[in-house]
């Protein structure tokens, strides 16, 4: 039997990480997107999942520094869908074939556990076999109980750093990477599919904390891992700060795939914004997720984290076509099943955290 690729670093040493963050050497680079992509076809083959994401909201009680939607931005327009709304989304990606759902929105205070959890009870009744995922930022412990009875089965939440320093530069006081942190543990007890990441050339990061990203989630061990680059927006305190680089996001997506082997991993729509074939090169050094936008056309200009985001233009279903013919261009296979993390037995989970034996 022939042997799998040998990463071309030392994992657990601090300075080969370090040294393979910093290096702009092009054959180094490539052996490292080579040897994630071997690590992700073990476990994954050629498929690249589809995930429905639904930007529900672009209300938002925070005010990231980074970010479009905070709610100091005054110049945007916001929107909410409604539950049925919400609901015409999913069916629409129902009908697209997409088996996961991801429901995604700014920390918007209309959006109560009772309503949200209503919003997931109703997509859970009508699709019983596809995955929720939801990423609605951070809640108490309770809220994340209630709506994983409700039906939800992932969660996604960036750690954004994993430097506390550098998470004060990044946010207001009135945010904290100990919290933050709080709720991803709290998740993953629940029996959540948890997904962490952050974003790539955020400003004031340095290859240290980006280490420490990287060792944050050896430590955590998410199911997914979300990484994109950095994008500034004008309407930002960040509006003129430079964004992250290609070739920096996709050696940080290289280096998650060989850390963590059977993680889902997104090729970012931040990364398909930044470079036309972003999305591709991300599947080719280690992801094996992407998330087509089910969002109603005429909201999504209004969901503007970032300047120039992709995508704002096309129907749900030109999205599908289009990456697809993307995926099957690279030698990649479109999967639409639901597409739970390698090893992952929902159902066990859920049963055992309802207190039934497993
Ligand atoms: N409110 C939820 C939360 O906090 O997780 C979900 C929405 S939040 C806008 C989704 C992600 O967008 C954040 O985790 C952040 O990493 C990313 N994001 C925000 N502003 C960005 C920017 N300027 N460039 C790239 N990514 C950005
Ligand atoms: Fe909404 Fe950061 S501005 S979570």
């Amino acid at each position: 039997m022939r042997s799998a690729p040998t990463p071309p670093l030392d994992l657990d040493s601090d300075a080969d990480l370090l040294r393979m963050i910093q290096t702009d050497d092009p054959a180094e680079m490539e052996a490292l997107f080579h040897s994630a992509h071997a690590v992700r076809r073990r476990h994954y083959g050629d498929g690249v999942y589809f995930r429905g994401l639904i930007e529900f909201t672009n209300y938002c009680k925070n005010d990231c520094y980074y970010c479009g939607i905070r709610r100091s931005n005054a110049k945007l327009t916001r929107y909410r869908l409604s539950h049925a709304q919400i609901l015409a989304c999913c069916r629409q990606g129902d009908a697209l074939g997409y088996r996961t759902f991801v429901l995604q929105g700014g920390e918007d205070p209309h959006c109560t556990d009772a309503w949200m959890e209503s919003v997931v009870r109703d997509i859970r009744a009508e699709f019983p076999r596809h995955a929720i995922t939801l990423s609605l930022g951070e809640r108490s412990r309770a809220s994340y109980e209630r709506l994983f009875r409700a039906g939800a089965d992932r969660y996604l939440l960036r750690h954004e750093t994993a430097d506390e320093t550098h998470y004060r530069r990044l946010h207001p006081a009135s945010m904290c990477l100990r919290a933050r942190k709080q709720c991803l543990f709290a998740l993953r007890e629940i029996g959540y599919q948890v997904g962490a990441g952050f974003m790539v050339g955020s400003p004031f990061q340095t290859a240290t904390e980006l280490l420490r990203d990287l060792r944050f989630l050896q430590a955590l061990q998410p199911q997914m891992v979300g990484i994109g680059p950095f994008i500034p927006q004008a309407d930002t305190p960040f509006g003129r700060y430079p964004g992250g680089t290609l070739t920096m996001t996709l050696k940080m997506v290289a280096l998650s795939r060989l850390l963590l082997p059977a993680a889902l991993i997104p090729a970012t729509t931040a990364l398909g914004t930044i470079a036309p074939d972003g999305r591709e090169r991300g599947l080719l050094a280690g992801a094996n997720v992407v998330m087509p936008n089910l969002s109603p056309q005429r909201v999504r200009k209004q969901y503007a984290l970032y300047d120039n985001k992709i995508c704002m233009g096309d129907e749900a279903a030109e999205c599908r076509t289009c990456l697809e013919a993307r995926i099957r261009r690279y030698g990649l296979a479109p999967d639409l099943s639901r597409g739970d993390c390698a090893g992952w037995r929902s159902d066990v989970r859920r049963e055992a955290a309802a207190g039934a034996p497993a």
